[in-house]
């Protein structure tokens, strides 16, 4: 196993440190100072415009930054990512969520094999079986065609399809949709079934590992509520034939592990597969994607992977000078390690992308939230930032007081389009152009604030004034696309993907594990008998394990 460098010991590193002590850049000054601030801080990545010139950066500071993307050797990690290296190596795996995406003819091998063509197989059989559930060829057990299909997943077997289904609602077949179950708190699989018809719904079953606790809890009800249901509605027997063909028709499943699908009694040609080298937080592109795929239809999922495809092909061939989530990337380093910014707003205005932000928090979260290094040793610096955020307006009229004049310093990414999917009218004005100013105004007045002088130009009394003062200042990204295409959707995703790894490799970590959620998982498992009443399991817990679980065992109502 290679050692990581230690970023900390770099010369960029030291620069960045030094240029940081007094770092006293104003935005207001540098835009005065620079008429072409704009446009030098601006670049194109596919479709996407963005502009980092509201960051609080100037070139010394990026050229260091980009330097220390060179000094950590980030161009090999990077080759050695796309080229199938087995760089997650905790779980001794290759990488490849951007072989997910590869046209068809590319060459992408882990263990001597080609990867590329087998990706393409398990898509077109996705396709196959996405056409059919369209066009009404599959029918459930009755023979009705399935206007329902209800994705059971967590994590990266959720939070992907459902971000990236509501992004691209507009793009949804008439007379189909798609829901989301994820919890294991029982009130969402009933919520989510309650008022829907079984002989018209579909589950697909979602999991990577297929041995996770929710997802087959749920399944579990799931097919307990179908089978319940068309018995009652007369529509099948009670025999155990009736109901093996009702779950054939109302049951598919995704996952790594086809022998386990078999197992739960999902027929396996019903099954789509994918392999380890997909992270469950970079599966949407994979058959994880399934719901999508059947909402959408296969073309936009196509169109879909071909926008991350080329953001892909940027992030691995762009100039730095150029490289869009390179320099996002380093730029979080710069105000995670030398600023102390522990978290990152993503303020979408496109309400499509409401769930945008929930997505980016498993990426970004469950990658590089790690202190130790990929060879185990500690890192040598902070990691992972708290990502957050809610759709503009929302946010505005919400917490973005804290940001605009709070004591923390949060860097933002506000991300639009310029053609809505909706367009409306209010009397006079376009809407979405109204949303639009709201989206410029706020990223203005983070960087150039409001001066005292201003405030009391307007007349405010001076006791008032320090009130009402906008430091300014305060970093954002304005991200901006055409339309919130299916490919627009892909290279947003692809983007923050790359972002996050640059982080890591800069941290020198494994951004492709996730063991911190192992030891809640096991526990769980542990104290579940206690709660159910085992005194035994109850008396081998702690006192504040034990008396929660005595409350809850006092106060439960059945
Ligand atoms: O608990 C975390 C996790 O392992 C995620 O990484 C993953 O996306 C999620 O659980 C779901 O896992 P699976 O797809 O195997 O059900």
């Amino acid at each position: 196993m290679t050692t990581p460098i230690d970023p900390t010991t770099t010369a960029a590193w030291q620069q960045l440190a030094g240029l940081h002590d007094g770092f006293d850049l104003d935005l207001r000054q540098a835009f005065a100072d620079d008429p072409d601030r704009a446009e030098r801080f601006t670049h194109t990545a596919g479709d996407l415009f963005v502009d980092l010139s509201k960051n609080l950066v100037d070139d010394t500071v990026l050229a260091a930054l980009l330097a220390l993307a060179e000094q950590v050797d980030l161009p090999a990690r990077r080759e050695a990512m796309f080229s199938g290296a087995k760089i997650n190596v905790t779980e001794d795996r290759a990488v490849l969520h951007t072989a997910l995406r590869d046209p068809a003819g590319e060459q992408v091998e882990v263990d001597g094999e080609n990867v590329v063509p087998l990706v393409h197989e398990e898509l077109d059989k996705m396709y196959a079986f996405a056409r059919k559930v369209r066009s009404g060829d599959w029918v459930g057990v009755t023979g009705k065609r399935i206007n329902t299909v209800v994705n059971i997943g967590i994590g990266g077997s959720d939070l992907g399809p459902v971000m990236v289904y509501e992004a691209l609602k507009p793009y949804v077949q008439q007379g189909l949709s798609a829901r989301f179950v994820s919890n294991i708190d029982p009130s969402d699989v009933y919520e989510k079934t309650a008022d829907l018809d079984p002989e018209t719904t579909l589950f697909i079953v979602a999991s990577k590992t297929f041995t996770t606790l929710e997802t087959l809890t749920n399944a579990r009800l799931a097919r307990t509520w179908l089978l319940d249901r068309l018995r009652h509605a007369g529509a099948i027997d009670e025999g155990d034939e009736a109901a093996g063909r009702a779950v054939a028709l109302h049951f598919v499943a995704v996952s790594t592990a086809l022998d386990k699908v078999a197992a739960f009694g999902i027929d396996p040609a019903n099954a789509f597969g994918f392999w380890d080298w997909v992270g469950g937080r970079y599966s949407v592109d994979s058959v994880i994607g399934t719901s999508v795929a059947v909402a959408v239809g296969p073309d936009n999922f196509a169109e879909f992977l071909a926008g991350m495809h080329t953001i892909d092909v940027h992030f691995r061939t762009a100039e730095s000078a150029q490289n869009v989530p390179l320099q996002m990337g380093l730029l979080n380093v710069w105000y995670n390690n030398f600023f102390g910014a522990a978290t990152h707003a993503v303020l979408p205005y496109a309400q499509y992308l409401h769930r945008f932000p929930a997505y980016l928090q498993q990426l970004t979260m469950e990658s590089n939230g790690k202190r130790v290094r990929y060879d185990g040793s500690p890192v040598t610096t902070e990691t992972g930032e708290v990502f957050w955020g809610e759709p503009g307006t929302n946010g505005q009229h919400a917490f973005y007081q804290l940001i605009h004049q709070g004591t923390r310093l949060i860097p933002a990414d506000f991300i639009a389009v310029a053609t809505p999917a909706r367009p409306l009218v209010d009397g006079e004005h376009d809407v979405h152009e109204l949303f639009l100013a709201n989206f410029f105004a706020q990223t203005k007045a983070l960087a150039f604030g409001k001066t005292a002088d201003e405030v009391r130009a307007e007349g405010t009394a001076d006791a008032i004034v320090p009130a009402r003062v906008f430091p300014g200042n305060r970093p954002t990204t304005s991200i901006m696309a055409p339309a919130l295409t299916p490919s627009v959707v892909g290279q947003l995703i692809a983007l923050y993907e790359h972002i996050t790894f640059t982080e890591g490799v800069v941290w020198g970590i494994d951004s492709f594990d996730q063991w911190g959620v192992e030891l809640g998982k096991q526990l769980a498992m542990q104290i579940a008998p206690a709660v159910s009443g085992d005194a035994d399991a109850l008396a081998d817990q702690d006192p504040s394990t034990q008396s929660l679980v005595t409350y809850y065992r006092e106060h439960r109502e059945r």
